[in-house]
């Protein structure tokens, strides 16, 4: 698997564990791009020559590729710059709609870019904003859902999976307490999609977000998806060209969705490489890959149990996460330990992980992440815990 990987056919002796920032490009994806750089490139939706039209195409054809990979319809495709802005435009967006009084709801799990936002929102407009803690696990604490979901709930924005824990949400739960109370539901896919498609319909939410650079694809692009009768009603958060209808100096109007939400020039290339690794994955033997990356997860963790003074946040059981897992070990701090690992040709990352609010749940301030890829094997899960084995004995 790693010879699909440019990067890691390149560099043998790397063992590249931090997935979860992000994710290596798959050769497809960057032969897309190339292909489409040096016989398609194009703006799109302004030009009627050949070449032009030829960009179109590329482009469309990559906004059904990402509704395929989501089981959804190309026209609720939103092509943002990744995750983040995807989760920004629905806070501005569908945020518009709401006022004080109304309240959305998100969790203790999660990263930056699913929380400042909504802070960011309350500032403006508001609202008030309601926080499901953590269980000990690192799990949603789903039982406290009932008591702090209210009539005024409009939206629940919860992580897929965890960026630090690898905990994966109970969807069903989270879905079937929010209809209760006609709340909409937003999932941060971003670290979900590196593990297989998805399935918007079957998860019966309303908003899911994701970026490229984390499923084998190009940086710099990202996808919104929202349910279409939702995406037809909502307002742009970015104003330019191509969202419009009739502009003039007494206003504009709007262009149908999805356009209405891709001001400027869009992400191309971006996209067409997106949509090659994304398609890619499609064609995968996904329950062989996820028990795959369960049992190196399990060895991972069995290792990690066995190295005094370390302990690793949320679940040790393999099969209640997805294979990130962060640990602290006693008295060496994450940064540290990442530079001695480093030198050994072991690439992780140390720190807070943009979710400060977790890590302060959780009563640590920084830790250490391995994230696994479908590319990684058994090699560098013993390399890191000999790596772990030697920082201990270097740095205290
Ligand atoms: N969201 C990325 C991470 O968790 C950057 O590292």
């Amino acid at each position: 698997m790693k010879s699909e990987f440019p990067l890691l056919a390149a560099q043998p002796g790397l063992h590249y564990l931090d997935s979860a920032a992000t994710a290596q490009i798959h050769r497809g994806a960057l032969d897309a791009v190339l292909r489409h750089e040096t016989g398609s490139r194009a703006n799109v939706m302004r030009g009627t020559y050949a070449l032009a039209e030829a960009a179109d195409q590329a482009y469309e054809s990559a906004r059904t590729s990402a509704a395929r990979f989501l089981n959804a319809a190309a026209d609720e495709i939103v092509f943002t710059s990744g995750a983040t802005a995807a989760l920004n435009l629905v806070a501005h967006a569908f945020g518009a709609g709401l006022q004080a009084g109304d309240r959305v709801l998100v969790s203790q799990a999660e990263h930056h870019s699913n929380f400042v936002p909504w802070l960011m929102l309350r500032e403006r407009q508001g609202i008030a904003l309601d926080i499901l803690p953590l269980r000990p696990d690192g799990q949603l604490d789903l039982d406290r859902l009932p008591e702090l979901l209210h009539d005024q709930t409009r939206l629940v924005a919860l992580t897929h999976c965890s960026n630090v824990t690898g905990a994966v949400t109970d969807v069903a739960a989270v879905v079937d307490a929010a209809r209760r109370v006609g709340a909409k539901v937003l999932l941060d896919g971003a670290q979900a999609v590196q593990h297989g498609p998805q399935d918007v319909r079957v998860m019966g939410i309303d908003f899911y977000a994701f970026s490229g650079h984390k499923c084998f694809a190009p940086g710099g692009v990202g996808v919104l998806w929202a349910r279409r009768e939702l995406l037809r009603d909502l307002p742009p958060f970015h104003g330019g060209g191509g969202m419009v209808g009739e502009v003039g100096p007494g206003g504009f109007s709007w262009a149908e969705a999805p356009r209405r939400f891709e001001a400027g020039t869009p992400p191309i290339a971006q996209a067409v490489g997106l949509a090659a690794a994304l398609d890619w994955m499609m064609g995968l033997d996904w329950p062989r890959l996820r028990m795959r990356e369960a049992e190196l997860c399990a060895r991972l963790l069995d290792g990690l149990h066995d190295i005094r003074g370390l302990r690793v946040l949320g679940s040790m059981r393999a099969d209640r996460r997805a294979p990130i897992v962060s640990f602290e070990m006693a008295g060496l701090h994450p940064h540290d330990i990442c530079q001695v690992l480093d030198a050994r040709g072991l690439a992780l990352r140390g720190g807070h992980h943009c979710a400060q609010p977790l890590l302060a749940a959780l009563g640590v301030e920084a830790c250490t992440r391995a994230s696994l890829a479908l590319y990684n094997d058994a090699a560098d899960v013993a390399a890191l815990l000999d790596g772990l084995r030697h920082a201990a004995k270097v740095l205290r």
